[in-house]
């Protein structure tokens, strides 16, 4: 592997015992808060990390997940979701449109139909049909940062209340949480509006499995967050995943990552992409392209916001 002088010196915990969750970005941490005594009791890591996506979906201050999340170009709001917990057993939904709770849903296609995926109205109506009522996705203020957005004025952008000076959060931010259960099974969900603005259609890695969340038992797991397009090229979650089970640390998985997206697509200054990765015993890291991502850990120590252990150009600005 291509080692970069440019990497972060780590200051995370290498491992931590199970049960657990990691979570991309500050706003996981109150779901990850929700569902962490049930995990800690001995629920299962599928309930808690459907948990922590559902917080972040009913939270209209998260303008990249759920209600509050931006729309496309047209103004129209589409939800992508994801769980898995093995490479047999994951489900996903794209394009939803109607109804909220996406991960949820995702969970749904996996337990109760023979499929992966479903798209745009077959997911609405399978939500529709499963009796899930339909919610307005636009919030008020989702609907004014699209009128700014057509008027030529910037999506805003914030500083995220976990972080530090340097750290930001900017609307294209996936909610992903792995979590281990206490008896070691490990489950993966993902979240997402999608990217701010988008054509009217795209979707991105985060309702598919490998880009935006893989889960194998026997490798490991691993989430990825920020600009989509940058992700599903080189298979993101796959990836870090692949590289653990071929015998990588996690630590290892998150550079080969970093540095592949680096290799393929030269990242512009605005560009961003965070990867947890996790290894069926608890050790794990994560990494960026930039200053901006910051990862929810819950453990039996509380839970708390760590900076991710490797930044690729912790020389240049925080992606805006
Ligand atoms: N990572 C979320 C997206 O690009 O849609």
């Amino acid at each position: 592997m291509d080692e970069k002088s440019s990497m972060n010196r780590p200051s995370i915990p290498a491992r931590v015992a199970p049960p657990l969750m990691l979570a991309t970005w500050s706003f996981s941490a109150s779901g990850c808060t929700s569902a962490w005594s049930s995990l800690a009791g001995g629920g299962g890591s599928l309930d808690a990390v459907c948990t922590a996506a559902r917080a972040a979906e009913s939270d209209p201050t998260v303008d990249s997940v759920g209600y509050g999340g931006f729309p496309d170009a047209t103004g129209r709001m589409s939800l992508d979701g994801c769980v898995m917990t093995a490479p047999n057993r994951c489900g996903s939904v794209c394009a939803v449109a109607h109804h909220l709770h996406v991960a949820d849903l995702a969970r749904m296609v996996m337990e109760r139909t023979s499929h992966v995926m479903l798209a745009g109205d077959g997911a609405d109506h399978f939500a529709d049909a499963l009796g899930i009522p339909r919610s307005q996705l636009l919030s008020a203020g989702a609907r004014a940062a699209w009128r700014k957005w057509l008027a030529g004025e910037a999506p805003a952008t914030r500083t995220d209340p976990g972080g530090d000076s340097r750290e930001r959060h900017v609307p294209h931010d996936t909610i992903g949480v792995l979590a281990i259960d206490t008896h070691g099974v490990m489950a993966g969900a993902c979240s997402t509006s999608g990217l701010p603005f988008k054509l009217a259609g795209r979707v991105g890695d985060s309702p598919i499995p490998g880009h935006g969340l893989y889960v194998d038992p026997e490798a490991g797991g691993a989430v990825a967050t920020g600009n989509g397009e940058l992700i599903m090229g080189v298979s993101g979650s796959f990836l870090a995943v692949e590289c653990i089970r071929r015998g990588a640390t996690p630590s290892a998985a998150v550079q080969e990552v970093l540095q592949r997206i680096e290799r393929v697509y030269q990242p512009a200054a605005h560009h961003q992409v965070g990867i947890i990765a996790l290894a069926p015993d608890g050790r794990w890291s994560a990494g960026a392209l930039r200053f901006g991502f910051v990862v929810t850990v819950a453990d039996e120590s509380g839970v708390r916001l760590v900076s991710p252990e490797h930044v690729l150009h912790p020389e240049g600005p925080s992606a805006l």
